[in-house]
């Protein structure tokens, strides 16, 4: 069974950062000292498990101006397109529905783009590089 949750422990926190250096790191090539930032002492982190086995994750903060930032949304590849990303991003969703906050934010990889707009994400800047890889901003109000 497949299940989402809010990180509660330190080895949650390290099965999450497990999957990101997974995917970003060793996958994508961003460098760990860039994966890993100033904002993960203060966010809300998240992963999802499979058979006990960490293979999802992301994360939300809050920022001054009232608004979500959604970051470090991964699957692990053999997980992809079986709708556990979906499950992710509702699990960030509720936590943020939780609060005051109504407006999310994030950038898209370019290719992932198909992925937030199915979440009734928009697109809300042109195209830039960020260590090298394509973004474009989005948002929405949920
Ligand atoms: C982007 C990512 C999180 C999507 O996770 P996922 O579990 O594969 O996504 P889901 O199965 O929940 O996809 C839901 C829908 O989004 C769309 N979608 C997902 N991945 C897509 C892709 N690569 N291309 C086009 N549409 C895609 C599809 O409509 C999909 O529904 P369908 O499979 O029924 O057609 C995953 O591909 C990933 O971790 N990529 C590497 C890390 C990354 O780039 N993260 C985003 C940083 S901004």
């Amino acid at each position: 069974m497949v299940f989402a949750k809010i990180v509660e422990t330190e080895k949650e926190l390290q099965d999450a950062f497990f999957v990101r250096r997974e995917v970003f790191v060793k996958e994508q090539g961003i460098p760990q000292p860039l994966e890993i930032d100033e904002y993960d002492e203060s966010a809300t982190h998240f992963v999802a498990y499979f058979d006990n086995r960490p293979i999802a994750a992301g994360r939300v903060r809050f920022t001054d101006e009232l608004v979500a930032v959604v970051e470090r949304v991964c699957v692990l590849p053999d997980f992809r397109r079986k709708q556990i990303g979906i499950l992710m991003m509702n699990c960030l969703e509720d936590f943020i529905h939780g609060s005051e906050i109504r407006k999310v934010k994030l950038n898209a990889q370019t290719h992932a783009i198909p992925f937030y707009e199915k979440q009734n994400y928009i697109i809300t800047s042109p195209e830039f590089l960020d260590a090298g890889i394509p973004y474009r901003a989005m948002e929405k109000t949920i």
